[in-house]
């Protein structure tokens, strides 16, 4: 079986900044309970006229780049979304006509803020088993179209972006090294979109609970499938939801801050983006290389979660 890993990587965040200051004339809130309680500073909204499709996309052409292939070279898109421009066409779809992927086959897939781990994944047993060579696999999210900006409790919480990653076959010894998937559906009345308005509701204490168990253990667990110690994490990337949750990880892995992707205090929880955006950012300014040992960890409504261990 061949190794699947990441070829190349890509993403983006809408211009417009919106920060803890604007918040505070919009709801009853302040900066510092934002900062102390998330770690969040300033997130990203998109403009009306950029809806998931045209984020996606973006971060789909840097990741091409990064990889040096073609839009012609991709055999299958896969995004990750809870905020698809309409249900269908799906968003990789409208990826792969704004690419010019003419030789690929897309779709969508939902597991919240865990999706691209559920993608990544999913784009691995293709790559495994060589039915695919080269899998886009995108998280890409404009949740400020489905968040109750009178709702302090959820409001300050989320933004938009879209990050991306080339997957293809890689060298033994590199790439996906391990991965755990899960899903706890009892959970789900903590975190969804309500039917009613469309809009996020969520039980934050709960959902945090859930989340500060959830991401140290499966972080543990890909380690010890892939029979790694904690030692040889060289980088870690979680969810990008809360600084508190991000560091009960880091502190079970006992791993110093510099080796933790933070980018939550500029962009805010931007779901199943939040990771590739991470990891995006991370490869380009140097702090992950070739060959070291990256933890992918995240979690989110459904209740799902996902981690992968993989040498970059
Ligand atoms: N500004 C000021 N006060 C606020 C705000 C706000 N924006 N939001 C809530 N409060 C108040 C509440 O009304 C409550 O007041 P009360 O005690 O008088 O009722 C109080 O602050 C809540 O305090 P705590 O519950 O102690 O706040 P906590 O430390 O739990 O932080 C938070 C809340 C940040 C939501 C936290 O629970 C959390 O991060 N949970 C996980 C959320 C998460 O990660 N969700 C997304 C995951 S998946 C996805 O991305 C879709």
């Amino acid at each position: 079986m061949r190794n699947a890993g990441i070829l190349g990587t890509g993403h983006y965040v809408p211009d417009r900044v919106f920060t803890n200051f604007d918040m505070e004339q919009l709801v009853e809130t302040n900066d510092e309970w934002i900062r102390t309680r998330t770690g969040i500073e300033e997130r990203r909204l998109a403009t009306d006229d950029m809806d998931t499709s045209n984020m996606a996309y973006e971060a789909a052409v840097r990741a091409l780049e990064k990889s040096n292939l073609k839009p012609e070279d991709i055999d299958l898109i896969l995004v990750a979304t809870v905020t698809p421009d309409s249900p269908f066409p799906s968003v990789g779809n409208r990826v792969q006509e704004l690419l010019g992927a003419t030789n690929a086959a897309s779709m969508d897939l939902s597991a919240a803020c865990a999706g691209f781990m559920y993608g990544m994944i999913t784009a691995q047993q293709f790559i495994q088993n060589g039915a695919y060579d080269h899998v886009l696999v995108i998280g890409a999210e404009k949740l400020s179209k489905i968040t109750d900006w009178t709702d302090r409790n959820t409001c300050v919480l989320f933004g938009d972006g879209a990050g991306a990653t080339v997957m293809g076959p890689v060298s033994e010894g590199k790439g996906i090294l391990s991965f755990e998937l899960g899903t706890d559906p009892t959970g789900a009345k903590h975190l969804y979109q309500c039917k009613e308005d469309n809009f996020i509701k969520m039980n934050g204490r709960e959902v945090f609970k859930f989340a500060v168990r959830q991401m140290p253990e499966s972080s543990i667990n890909v380690l010890e499938k892939a029979g790694l110690t904690k030692e040889e994490v060289d980088f870690l990337v979680p969810h990008q939801a809360n600084i508190r949750i991000m560091e009960a990880a880091r502190q079970r892995l006992e791993i110093p801050e510099e080796k933790m992707a933070t980018s939550v205090k500029r962009y805010g929880n931007t779901s199943s983006s939040s990771i590739p955006i991470a990891l995006s950012e991370n490869v380009e300014n140097g702090k992950i290389k070739d060959n070291d040992v990256v933890v992918l960890v995240g979690f989110g409504g459904g209740l799902t979660w996902g981690a992968v261990a993989l040498r970059y």
